[in-house]
């Protein structure tokens, strides 16, 4: 899988896409992942991206030219199945969304800055629009570097043990169970006596029941709601 990021200030996701599990994916080969300054597709000869919006708001919008050359050019190498744009007015971002993402060939991810983006190019070349959480950010960079890392470790083979992705917290609509590793006791807090039994099947159980009651603590709309 391919993904590329359209950005007018990159140097934000220099660091997010260079460490952990995404990096090692890079470096098995298992994702590519670039990022693009949209600046660079600018015909201004002063390489001017922004534009005072019609009507009179206030802040500059992101001007289409740019956008939709950078889009046109990316598309003439490969085959894309999503053009997303990350604004705090998409859709909101689920894991099931995460999950089919990750099935997909390749993507691009389009950030807005300032004001926002032309609205045609919402119109006419963007495929699908999410947000990352009710708060305006002031870029879509970190939201795309969001959505990034969550589709990354679903990549078959990115995350060591296969089993790991598929228990996390939101598959199955399901909080994850908490976790204890040693010691067994610390300052008198002691780890559950049923995670010491060796009975799996209790355990498992136990995983199960705990899952369940944290979502229902924690979470209860998620029992409501689709992923
Ligand atoms: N850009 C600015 N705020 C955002 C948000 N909350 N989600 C996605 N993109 C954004």
């Amino acid at each position: 899988m391919r993904i590329d990021i359209l950005s007018a200030v990159p140097g934000l996701l220099e660091g997010p896409f260079s460490d952990s599990i995404v990096k090692r994916a890079k470096e098995k080969g298992l994702v590519e992942i670039v990022v693009h300054n949209i600046r660079d597709w600018s015909t201004d000869k002063h390489k001017k991206i922004d534009d005072e919006p019609f009507g009179g708001s206030a802040g500059m919008v992101l001007t289409i030219q740019p956008i939709a050359d950078a889009i046109a050019a990316l598309k003439s190498e490969r085959t894309y199945a999503e053009v997303i744009f990350l604004t705090p007015d998409g859709e909101q971002l689920k894991q099931g969304a995460v999950n089919h993402l990750s099935m997909q060939g390749n993507l691009i991810l389009l950030c807005g800055h300032y004001k926002g983006i032309d609205q045609r190019i919402r119109e006419h070349l963007v495929t699908r629009e999410f947000s990352i959480g009710d708060y305006v950010l002031s870029g879509g960079e970190l939201a795309a570097a969001v959505l990034t890392d969550a589709i990354v470790r679903l990549i078959p083979g990115v995350i060591g043990d296969e089993q790991s992705a598929l228990t996390d917290s939101f598959q199955d609509n399901l909080l994850a169970p908490p976790v204890y590793t040693r010691p067994a006791e610390y300052n008198g807090w002691k780890v559950p006596e049923i995670l010491r039994s060796g009975d799996h099947k209790a355990i498992n159980e136990w995983l199960e029941e705990q899952a369940v009651e944290r979502t229902q603590d924690l979470r209860p709309d998620l029992f409501e709601k689709d992923s």
